[in-house]
Protein backbone atom coordinates (compact mmCIF):
# COMPACT_ATOMS: atom_id res chain seq x y z
CA UNK A 1 0.00 0.00 0.00
CA UNK A 2 1.10 3.22 -1.14
CA UNK A 3 2.23 5.60 2.02
CA UNK A 4 1.70 8.93 2.21
CA UNK A 5 3.51 11.70 4.35
CA UNK A 6 1.65 14.10 7.14
CA UNK A 7 2.43 16.71 3.80
CA UNK A 8 1.20 14.49 1.10
CA UNK A 9 -1.79 14.50 3.01
CA UNK A 10 -2.27 17.96 4.34
CA UNK A 11 -1.43 19.13 0.10
CA UNK A 12 -4.70 16.63 -1.04
CA UNK A 13 -6.69 18.40 1.63
CA UNK A 14 -9.14 20.61 -0.36
CA UNK A 15 -10.43 22.79 2.26
CA UNK A 16 -6.92 23.73 2.62
CA UNK A 17 -6.51 27.07 0.91
CA UNK A 18 -2.71 27.88 1.67
CA UNK A 19 -2.48 30.47 -0.66
CA UNK A 20 -5.30 32.62 0.74
CA UNK A 21 -5.13 31.61 4.36
CA UNK A 22 -3.50 32.74 7.66
CA UNK A 23 -3.71 31.36 11.31
CA UNK A 24 -4.13 33.26 13.74
CA UNK A 25 -4.20 32.71 17.57
CA UNK A 26 -5.30 33.95 21.44
CA UNK A 27 -2.18 34.76 23.86
CA UNK A 28 -2.65 31.31 25.19
CA UNK A 29 -2.44 29.43 22.43
CA UNK A 30 0.11 31.01 20.13
CA UNK A 31 2.62 27.94 20.48
CA UNK A 32 0.44 25.53 18.96
CA UNK A 33 -1.22 28.02 16.37
CA UNK A 34 2.37 28.49 15.35
CA UNK A 35 3.25 24.67 14.80
CA UNK A 36 -0.14 24.60 13.28
CA UNK A 37 0.85 27.02 10.31
CA UNK A 38 4.26 25.47 10.07
CA UNK A 39 1.80 22.29 8.78
CA UNK A 40 -0.02 23.78 7.26
CA UNK A 41 2.32 25.79 5.48
CA UNK A 42 1.37 28.75 6.08
CA UNK A 43 1.95 32.11 8.26
CA UNK A 44 0.87 33.24 11.35
CA UNK A 45 -0.56 36.53 11.93
CA UNK A 46 0.75 38.96 14.70
CA UNK A 47 -1.18 40.22 17.31
CA UNK A 48 -1.01 42.75 19.68
CA UNK A 49 -2.49 41.93 22.91
CA UNK A 50 -3.32 44.32 25.34
CA UNK A 51 -5.46 45.84 28.58
CA UNK A 52 -6.79 49.38 29.16
CA UNK A 53 -6.25 51.02 32.17
CA UNK A 54 -9.63 49.37 33.82
CA UNK A 55 -8.89 46.04 32.65
CA UNK A 56 -10.53 45.57 29.55
CA UNK A 57 -8.77 43.59 27.22
CA UNK A 58 -7.89 44.54 23.84
CA UNK A 59 -6.30 43.28 20.63
CA UNK A 60 -4.69 44.65 17.43
CA UNK A 61 -4.65 41.57 14.65
CA UNK A 62 -2.31 42.61 11.94
CA UNK A 63 -2.52 41.74 8.19
CA UNK A 64 -5.38 39.17 7.59
CA UNK A 65 -5.97 36.95 4.51
CA UNK A 66 -9.34 35.67 2.56
CA UNK A 67 -9.77 32.79 4.89
CA UNK A 68 -8.51 32.96 8.79
CA UNK A 69 -7.74 29.81 11.25
CA UNK A 70 -8.43 31.01 14.53
CA UNK A 71 -6.99 29.25 16.88
CA UNK A 72 -7.82 29.54 21.14
CA UNK A 73 -8.20 27.39 23.50
CA UNK A 74 -10.93 28.80 26.61
CA UNK A 75 -8.64 28.49 29.68
CA UNK A 76 -10.42 30.90 31.35
CA UNK A 77 -12.69 34.20 31.56
CA UNK A 78 -10.09 36.55 29.94
CA UNK A 79 -9.10 33.64 26.70
CA UNK A 80 -12.37 33.66 25.88
CA UNK A 81 -12.95 37.45 25.84
CA UNK A 82 -9.87 37.68 24.00
CA UNK A 83 -10.95 34.73 21.44
CA UNK A 84 -14.25 36.79 20.67
CA UNK A 85 -12.23 39.95 19.93
CA UNK A 86 -10.37 37.90 17.77
CA UNK A 87 -13.18 36.78 16.07
CA UNK A 88 -14.55 40.04 15.63
CA UNK A 89 -11.47 41.28 14.29
CA UNK A 90 -11.55 38.69 11.56
CA UNK A 91 -14.53 40.49 9.84
CA UNK A 92 -14.20 39.88 6.78
CA UNK A 93 -12.33 36.51 6.22
CA UNK A 94 -13.93 33.16 5.90
CA UNK A 95 -13.10 32.39 9.72
CA UNK A 96 -12.28 28.77 11.21
CA UNK A 97 -12.45 28.34 14.47
CA UNK A 98 -10.03 25.55 15.95
CA UNK A 99 -11.17 25.44 19.76
CA UNK A 100 -8.18 23.25 21.76
CA UNK A 101 -9.87 23.27 24.79
CA UNK A 102 -13.34 24.44 25.47
CA UNK A 103 -13.53 25.34 29.29
CA UNK A 104 -17.82 25.56 31.05
CA UNK A 105 -17.77 22.22 28.57
CA UNK A 106 -18.69 20.13 31.80
CA UNK A 107 -21.69 22.36 32.49
CA UNK A 108 -23.34 20.37 29.41
CA UNK A 109 -26.26 19.97 31.25
CA UNK A 110 -29.08 21.83 34.22
CA UNK A 111 -28.11 19.83 36.80
CA UNK A 112 -29.83 21.52 39.23
CA UNK A 113 -32.94 23.91 38.60
CA UNK A 114 -31.72 27.07 38.39
CA UNK A 115 -28.64 26.32 36.79
CA UNK A 116 -26.98 27.48 33.14
CA UNK A 117 -25.80 24.82 30.19
CA UNK A 118 -22.61 26.96 30.32
CA UNK A 119 -21.82 24.76 27.39
CA UNK A 120 -24.19 26.10 25.55
CA UNK A 121 -24.10 29.67 26.40
CA UNK A 122 -20.57 29.32 25.08
CA UNK A 123 -20.94 27.31 22.22
CA UNK A 124 -23.42 30.31 21.01
CA UNK A 125 -21.10 33.61 21.71
CA UNK A 126 -18.45 31.33 19.72
CA UNK A 127 -20.14 30.56 16.09
CA UNK A 128 -20.79 33.98 15.46
CA UNK A 129 -18.70 34.99 12.49
CA UNK A 130 -17.01 31.55 12.21
CA UNK A 131 -17.98 28.63 9.44
CA UNK A 132 -17.06 25.65 11.28
CA UNK A 133 -15.43 24.97 14.68
CA UNK A 134 -12.89 21.78 15.30
CA UNK A 135 -12.41 20.93 19.11
CA UNK A 136 -9.96 18.57 20.91
CA UNK A 137 -11.33 15.96 22.91
CA UNK A 138 -14.24 17.73 24.10
CA UNK A 139 -15.78 16.67 26.99
CA UNK A 140 -18.70 15.40 25.76
CA UNK A 141 -19.45 15.38 21.99
CA UNK A 142 -22.74 16.64 23.01
CA UNK A 143 -21.75 19.52 23.23
CA UNK A 144 -21.38 20.09 19.79
CA UNK A 145 -24.72 20.38 18.74
CA UNK A 146 -25.09 23.93 20.81
CA UNK A 147 -22.83 25.61 17.94
CA UNK A 148 -25.13 27.11 15.18
CA UNK A 149 -22.75 26.20 12.61
CA UNK A 150 -20.59 23.07 11.45
CA UNK A 151 -18.41 21.49 14.61
CA UNK A 152 -16.55 18.71 14.51
CA UNK A 153 -14.51 16.62 17.45
CA UNK A 154 -10.92 14.94 16.69
CA UNK A 155 -8.78 12.71 19.53
CA UNK A 156 -5.29 13.34 20.64
CA UNK A 157 -5.89 9.06 22.04
CA UNK A 158 -3.26 7.67 19.59
CA UNK A 159 -0.93 10.75 20.34
CA UNK A 160 -1.16 10.18 23.91
CA UNK A 161 -0.53 6.25 23.32
CA UNK A 162 2.42 7.16 21.06
CA UNK A 163 3.78 9.26 24.23
CA UNK A 164 3.30 6.72 26.45
CA UNK A 165 5.19 4.01 24.13
CA UNK A 166 8.39 6.27 24.47
CA UNK A 167 8.36 5.12 28.30
CA UNK A 168 9.00 1.75 27.69
CA UNK A 169 6.79 0.42 29.95
CA UNK A 170 6.55 -3.33 30.43
CA UNK A 171 3.21 -4.66 30.71
CA UNK A 172 1.25 -1.50 31.27
CA UNK A 173 -2.05 -1.32 32.44
CA UNK A 174 -4.23 1.91 31.28
CA UNK A 175 -6.67 2.56 33.61
CA UNK A 176 -9.57 5.46 33.14
CA UNK A 177 -10.94 7.03 36.65
CA UNK A 178 -14.31 6.17 35.86
CA UNK A 179 -16.47 4.43 33.44
CA UNK A 180 -16.92 7.47 31.51
CA UNK A 181 -14.11 7.93 30.79
CA UNK A 182 -13.37 4.20 29.61
CA UNK A 183 -13.60 4.61 25.89
CA UNK A 184 -10.74 7.09 25.83
CA UNK A 185 -8.81 4.75 27.79
CA UNK A 186 -9.86 2.24 25.40
CA UNK A 187 -8.60 4.14 22.40
CA UNK A 188 -4.99 5.10 24.37
CA UNK A 189 -4.75 1.66 25.42
CA UNK A 190 -5.32 0.14 21.80
CA UNK A 191 -2.41 1.98 20.07
CA UNK A 192 -0.21 -0.06 21.72
CA UNK A 193 -2.47 -3.60 22.41
CA UNK A 194 -2.39 -2.64 26.07
CA UNK A 195 -4.53 -3.75 29.12
CA UNK A 196 -7.14 -1.37 29.94
CA UNK A 197 -9.90 -1.28 33.04
CA UNK A 198 -11.45 1.59 34.49
CA UNK A 199 -11.68 2.13 38.23
CA UNK A 200 -14.49 1.30 40.85
CA UNK A 201 -15.08 3.34 43.86
CA UNK A 202 -16.46 1.35 46.56
CA UNK A 203 -17.14 3.45 49.90
CA UNK A 204 -15.96 1.66 52.92
CA UNK A 205 -18.18 3.99 55.04
CA UNK A 206 -19.00 7.86 55.45
CA UNK A 207 -15.32 9.11 55.04
CA UNK A 208 -13.95 6.12 53.48
CA UNK A 209 -13.38 5.48 50.30
CA UNK A 210 -11.50 2.93 47.84
CA UNK A 211 -10.71 2.61 44.22
CA UNK A 212 -9.72 -0.48 42.23
CA UNK A 213 -9.74 -1.57 38.83
CA UNK A 214 -13.10 -3.22 38.18
CA UNK A 215 -11.73 -6.14 36.56
CA UNK A 216 -8.15 -6.77 36.43
CA UNK A 217 -4.94 -6.56 38.95
CA UNK A 218 -2.68 -3.36 38.85
CA UNK A 219 -0.50 -5.33 41.45
CA UNK A 220 3.40 -5.83 40.36
CA UNK A 221 2.85 -3.87 36.73
CA UNK A 222 3.30 -0.51 35.93
CA UNK A 223 -0.34 1.55 35.04
CA UNK A 224 -1.12 4.88 33.34
CA UNK A 225 -4.34 6.29 34.53
CA UNK A 226 -5.71 8.24 31.18
CA UNK A 227 -8.23 11.04 31.49
CA UNK A 228 -9.83 14.20 29.37
CA UNK A 229 -8.40 16.42 31.92
CA UNK A 230 -6.57 16.63 34.65
CA UNK A 231 -7.93 19.87 37.20
CA UNK A 232 -7.03 19.90 40.66
CA UNK A 233 -5.47 16.05 39.93
CA UNK A 234 -7.57 15.49 42.91
CA UNK A 235 -9.23 12.16 40.98
CA UNK A 236 -5.60 10.81 40.13
CA UNK A 237 -3.61 11.65 42.70
CA UNK A 238 -5.99 9.70 45.19
CA UNK A 239 -6.12 6.13 42.79
CA UNK A 240 -2.47 6.17 42.65
CA UNK A 241 -1.88 6.33 46.47
CA UNK A 242 -4.71 3.09 45.96
CA UNK A 243 -2.59 1.79 43.51
CA UNK A 244 0.39 1.90 45.12
CA UNK A 245 -0.88 0.12 48.33
CA UNK A 246 -2.35 -2.66 45.87
CA UNK A 247 1.09 -3.68 44.23
CA UNK A 248 1.27 -0.99 41.34
CA UNK A 249 5.07 -0.86 40.53
CA UNK A 250 4.57 2.86 39.03
CA UNK A 251 1.96 5.22 38.50
CA UNK A 252 1.73 7.47 35.68
CA UNK A 253 -1.01 10.29 34.45
CA UNK A 254 -1.31 11.24 30.89
CA UNK A 255 -4.50 13.35 29.59
CA UNK A 256 -5.12 15.74 26.67
CA UNK A 257 -6.03 18.68 28.47
CA UNK A 258 -4.05 19.78 31.50
CA UNK A 259 -5.88 22.19 33.41
CA UNK A 260 -3.64 21.56 36.73
CA UNK A 261 -5.59 24.38 38.58
CA UNK A 262 -3.87 24.58 42.14
CA UNK A 263 -0.42 23.11 42.42
CA UNK A 264 -2.10 20.09 40.60
CA UNK A 265 1.14 18.90 38.64
CA UNK A 266 2.97 19.02 42.07
CA UNK A 267 0.32 17.55 44.20
CA UNK A 268 0.40 14.34 41.64
CA UNK A 269 4.37 14.49 41.60
CA UNK A 270 4.22 14.69 45.62
CA UNK A 271 1.80 11.67 45.59
CA UNK A 272 4.27 9.36 43.88
CA UNK A 273 2.60 9.90 40.08
CA UNK A 274 6.66 9.21 38.14
CA UNK A 275 4.92 11.61 35.39
CA UNK A 276 2.58 13.47 33.89
CA UNK A 277 1.92 14.35 30.34
CA UNK A 278 -0.50 16.05 28.36
CA UNK A 279 -0.53 17.70 25.27
CA UNK A 280 -0.71 21.35 23.97
CA UNK A 281 -4.43 22.17 23.92
CA UNK A 282 -3.60 24.29 27.18
CA UNK A 283 0.20 25.39 26.81
CA UNK A 284 2.35 24.24 30.14
CA UNK A 285 5.84 22.99 30.80
CA UNK A 286 4.66 19.32 30.73
CA UNK A 287 2.85 19.79 27.48
CA UNK A 288 4.45 17.01 25.17
CA UNK A 289 1.85 16.34 22.56
CA UNK A 290 1.32 18.70 19.89
CA UNK A 291 -2.12 18.73 18.84
CA UNK A 292 -1.02 20.75 15.25
CA UNK A 293 -0.94 17.39 12.59
CA UNK A 294 -4.24 15.78 13.77
CA UNK A 295 -5.81 19.78 13.34
CA UNK A 296 -4.20 19.75 10.11
CA UNK A 297 -5.64 16.69 9.11
CA UNK A 298 -8.54 17.41 10.13
CA UNK A 299 -8.95 21.01 8.58
CA UNK A 300 -8.96 19.44 5.43
CA UNK A 301 -12.13 16.99 5.58
C1 LIG B 1 -14.54 14.95 34.73
O1 LIG B 1 -15.65 14.85 34.28
C2 LIG B 1 -13.29 14.97 33.89
O2 LIG B 1 -13.32 14.02 32.87
C3 LIG B 1 -12.08 14.72 34.78
O3 LIG B 1 -12.16 13.40 35.30
C4 LIG B 1 -12.05 15.69 35.91
O4 LIG B 1 -12.14 16.99 35.43
C5 LIG B 1 -10.79 15.55 36.72
O5 LIG B 1 -10.86 16.43 37.80
P1 LIG B 1 -9.77 16.51 38.93
O6 LIG B 1 -8.41 16.53 38.27
O7 LIG B 1 -10.10 17.80 39.63
O8 LIG B 1 -9.93 15.34 39.84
Amino acid sequence: MAQYSLEDAIDRCSRVRKDIMKVISTERSQVLATQLAKVLKTSIVDVRFSRFPDGELFLEAGSLDEQMIIVGSVVDNDALVQLVLLIDACEGSENRLVLPYMAYARQDKKFRPGEPVSARAIAAMLSRGVSDVTTVNIHDTDVLRHFSVPARNISLATDLGSCIKTFDLDNPLILAPDDGALAFARDVASSGNWDCDHLEKTRLSGEKVTMEPKQLCAASRPVVIVDDIISTGGTIATAAGMLYSQGATDVYAACVHGVLTGGAYVRLIAGGVRDVICSNTIERGCSRISAAERIALSLGK
